[in-house]
């Protein structure tokens, strides 16, 4: 650098310009690459927690809140891998105030959100919120639309661990803009959160969301039926839809759909409604469906009320740890035979889940001779032929080993139950 004595002026050379140049950038690039490289690492796996909205809409506040975090805990579900506590629509006041900061609504959160983050984090859990791209959210609370990095600051200052953000009132935003303009204010913060994005699959998200938030939604919202759908009378879908578990489950191409699938980047079937009045045996297909699927595991009940039966299935570790698998491979359909549905996913090791899925309103009896099945993942280049790897079985929600792949798997599956195994290769 040179100082012009007379005029007292600092002047760059080019060279000090192109190195003044090459720091800064070079600073940029560390900084973006830093928040860019701890996407994946913030959901390596499907993330897991509870979310108010499926059983308490807008109707929340800090006393259900820490009710379910303590339940969470004393249930055993923080420990099984459920930690994120998110709270959705309804948390603030109809207008934000003169800052145009938005406010937690007084009377459901007298202390606060901070304080509710607090109480998470003193109990080695994450705290989530909720707001939405559009200017409004779906329940007609301001939206974020224009207040990304205000929002997202005011967030990062609260202790948000993860954003969920829905898709109503969105105008003529484009999606991907409107989530990446989001993305940039959650990374300028430099806080890692988790980004939900919720756009109901209404663009193709799987498309573009890989690289913009951790999971994304493929379908419009879940209500705890089997396989409801909410259309209008010329048999078309409403533009709310609401969608059972095989609804959802079905209308999308998995094959498209899981393609897009890996560590930092989930497809996201939806919070759940086990433990929502559905049968045990649906409870039980929804539940291991969605673990197949490596879909974020999000509870969706009033956790303090779960039955025994409820926690028993949703700590059951056997059927998260496939959904949590290393791989980070989403399941696919390999079969159908009628009411039959016969789902797969390969997991580390050479292992596989399968699910028995009898979608029907009778019990089936079935049996499967393994030697004549070749199981062939042709997107993730995974293969298993029984004949030539023969696999040790095991019931995940009876936790019982069950012979091995060199007989015929011969069993009764209830009507909308499943039969859900994982198939280790035998030493030789
Ligand atoms: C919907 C979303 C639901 C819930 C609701 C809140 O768009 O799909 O999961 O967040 O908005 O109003």
């Amino acid at each position: 650098m040179k100082t012009n004595s007379k005029k007292n002026i600092t002047v760059e050379t080019p060279l000090m310009a192109s190195l003044h140049f090459f720091f800064t950038f070079s600073l940029l690039l560390l900084f973006a690459g830093n928040t860019f490289a701890q996407k994946a690492d913030l959901a390596k796996t499907p993330p897991m927690g509870w979310n108010s909205w499926n059983t308490f809409a807008t109707n929340i506040n800090e006393e259900l809140v820490i009710g379910v975090v303590d339940s969470m805990v004393s249930m055993g579900f923080r420990d099984v891998g459920y930690n994120y506590v998110v709270i959705d629509d309804g948390w603030m006041l109809r207008e934000r105030d003169e800052e145009g900061n938005l406010v937690a609504d007084p009377e459901k959160f007298p202390n606060g959100i901070k304080h509710l983050a607090d109480y998470v984090h003193s109990k080695g859990m994450k705290f989530g919120i909720y707001n939405c791209a559009g200017t409004q959210t779906c329940g007609g609370y301001p939206g974020g639309r224009g207040h990304e990095y205000q929002d997202a600051r005011l967030y990062a200052s609260w202790g948000v661990d993860y954003l969920k953000y829905d898709w109503c009132y969105h105008g003529n935003l484009t999606s991907d803009a409107a989530y990446t303009t989001m993305r940039d204010a959650l990374y300028a913060t430099g806080r890692p959160i988790l980004f939900s994005i919720c756009e109901w699959g209404d663009t193709e998200p799987w498309f573009w969301a890989g690289e913009v938030g951790h999971a994304w939604r493929i379908s419009g919202d879940i209500y705890p039926c089997y396989d409801c759908e909410d259309r209008h009378d010329d048999g078309l879908p409403t533009q709310w839809s609401a969608w059972g578990v095989m609804k959802i489950l079905n209308m999308r191409n998995n094959d498209t759909l899981r393609r897009y699938a890996h560590a930092g980047a989930w497809n996201d079937f939806d919070m759940m409604e086990v433990g929502n009045g559905m049968t045990p045996a649906e409870d039980r297909t929804h539940f291991a469906m969605w673990s197949l699927l490596a879909s974020p595991l999000m509870l969706g009940n009033d956790v303090r009320k779960t039955s025994k039966e409820t926690i028993a299935l949703l700590t059951n570790k056997e059927i998260i740890a496939v959904n949590q698998d290393a791989l980070g491979i989403q399941g696919f359909k390999y079969l159908q035979d009628k009411n039959l549905e016969i789902w797969a996913k390969p997991l580390q090791g050479g292992a596989w889940a399968l699910c028995f899925l009898n979608t029907g309103n009778e019990s089936e009896k079935i049996t499967f001779n393994w030697n004549s099945h070749t199981i062939i993942d042709k997107i993730f280049n995974k293969e298993i032929s029984f004949a030539k790897t023969p696999c040790k079985i095991r019931d995940l929600c009876a936790k019982k080993d069950v012979g091995t792949t060199k007989k015929p798997l011969v069993a009764t599956i209830a009507s909308h139950d499943v039969l859900m195994v994982t198939l280790k290769p035998l030493k030789k």
